[in-house]
Parts: structure tokens; C-alpha cells; sequence
């Protein structure tokens, strides 16, 4: 079977806006698609590990091109373990809200932890080259504000940031569905979450 990773960031359950639109993309990817299972990591209620001062030592042991061991290897069990997950996985979809222009710190905390040499990249004499090849990403997220044109545009560093970081590991395939301005009335809020559900919908009929 096939598995679909769920990454939730928001820590409002039920009040969430990305939520909402994940839920409608949710329902009818799991209506078309029997044959997959959704796999659900929920950040905030997740105990990630800290990146202490072994755990980081054993990422530089790890790059060096040498193996793990004794300690070091010990403290990355957790790392290793949150990757494996990570890699289990056939497609990925991410449900963020924007958090200080860019994401929630659980979602760069998980990042920090999952984004490892040799498990996601590698570099080579001539760059990066990821290893998560042929997985497709979908972004659902949600924002107080807009970001749709400038001056805002400019501030967007959440889309920017995560299309960069999994590019580098291989994904290549990520799809945006945004649902904003949500905190600017419910003359705007109600018909742009609507229309985020709608495409997220789409979005899950061809996936
Ligand atoms: C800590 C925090 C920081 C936020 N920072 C921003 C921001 O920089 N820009 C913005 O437009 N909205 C910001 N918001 C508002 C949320 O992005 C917005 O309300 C979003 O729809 C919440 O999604 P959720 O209901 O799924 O949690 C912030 C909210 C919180 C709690």
C-alpha cells in the first residue's frame, strides 16, 4: 500500500483554517484513492528530540563520509527514526499555517531533525544532489495577512523557504494551495477559504 504522510503544524485542532482546507483535500483523496493509507504526524503533540550538542557532533561525523558509533550513534536512534518515517512515505502533504512570515517552529524543529546527509542529500564535487526522488508534495497553508502582491509579496518567506528546503532533498514536485488574508474580516476570510477548499479538492481529485 501506499502511504500518504500528513505533516500537521498547527497546534488549533478543530479552529485551524489550514485545517479546513486540508480536511477537504483529505476527504476526497481517501474517497479516490483506496488503495493509499494517510499517516498522520501532528507536530505539536510530537516530542521531537533537541539537537544537542552529540546529536549535532553526530550529523558532522555523518558528513565526513564516516560511520556512527558508540554515543553519538545512541543519540541519533530518535533522528534516525523520524527520517525513517519521513522516507516511508510516497507523498507528502503539509498543513502550515504562516507563523512570523515564515513557519511554525515545530515544522523547522521536525525540518532541522529529518533534513540529514546521506538519508535525504548527499553533496557530491559538483553540489547537492537529493535522494527523495519521484515524491510528489502538496502545501496546504494558511495566512492572517495577504501575500498574493507587493509590499506583502516580499515578506513571504514561508513558500519560498519550504519549495527550497525539500527541492534540495529531491522533491521537485510541491503544489501551494494558500488560504488568506484569514484574519482580515469575514468578508474576505469566508470566500477565500471556501475557494482554497475548492482547489484543494481539485487538487486531491489528481493527485
Ligand atoms: C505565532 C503566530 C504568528 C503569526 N504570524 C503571522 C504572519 O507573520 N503573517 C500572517 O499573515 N499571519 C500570521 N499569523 C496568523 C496565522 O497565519 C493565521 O491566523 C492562520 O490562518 C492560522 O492558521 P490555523 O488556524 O491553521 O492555525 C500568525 C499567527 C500566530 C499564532
Amino acid at each position: 500500500m501506499k502511504k500518504l504522510l500528513h505533516i500537521v503544524a498547527t497546534p488549533r485542532g478543530k479552529d485551524s483554517r489550514t485545517l479546513e482546507v486540508s480536511g477537504e483535500f483529505l476527504d476526497v483523496f481517501k474517497e479516490k484513492h483506496g488503495d493509499w493509507v494517510v499517516e498522520e504526524l501532528d507536530l505539536s503533540k510530537e516530542t521531537l528530540p533537541s539537537l544537542s550538542v552529540k546529536r549535532v557532533d553526530g550529523k558532522y561525523v555523518v558528513l565526513s563520509g564516516k560511520e556512527l558509533s558508540g554515543e553519538l550513534k545512541e543519540s541519533w536512534e530518535e533522528i534516525v527514526a523520524h527520517i525513517e518515517k519521513f522516507l516511508s512515505a510516497d507523498a507528502y502533504l503539509i498543513s502550515t499555517p504562516m507563523w512570523n512570515f515564515s513557519i511554525p517552529y515545530m515544522l523547522k524543529h521536525y525540518i532541522d531533525i529529518i533534513i540529514q546527509p546521506k538519508y535525504l542529500f548527499r553533496y557530491t564535487t559538483t553540489g547537492v544532489e537529493g535522494l527523495v526522488k519521484g515524491k510528489k508534495m502538496l502545501v496546504v497553508a494558511s495566512r492572517g495577512g495577504d501575500y498574493s502582491a507587493e509590499p506583502m509579496h516580499s515578506a513571504d518567506f514561508q513558500e519560498p523557504y519550504l519549495r527550497a528546503i525539500f527541492g534540495l532533498v529531491g522533491i521537485k514536485d510541491i503544489d501551494f494551495i494558500v488560504a488568506q488574508p484569514m484574519d482580515m474580516g469575514p468578508a474576505l476570510s469566508g470566500p477565500n477559504l471556501l475557494k482554497a477548499q475548492a482547489l484543494a479538492r481539485q487538487a486531491a481529485a489528481r493527485f
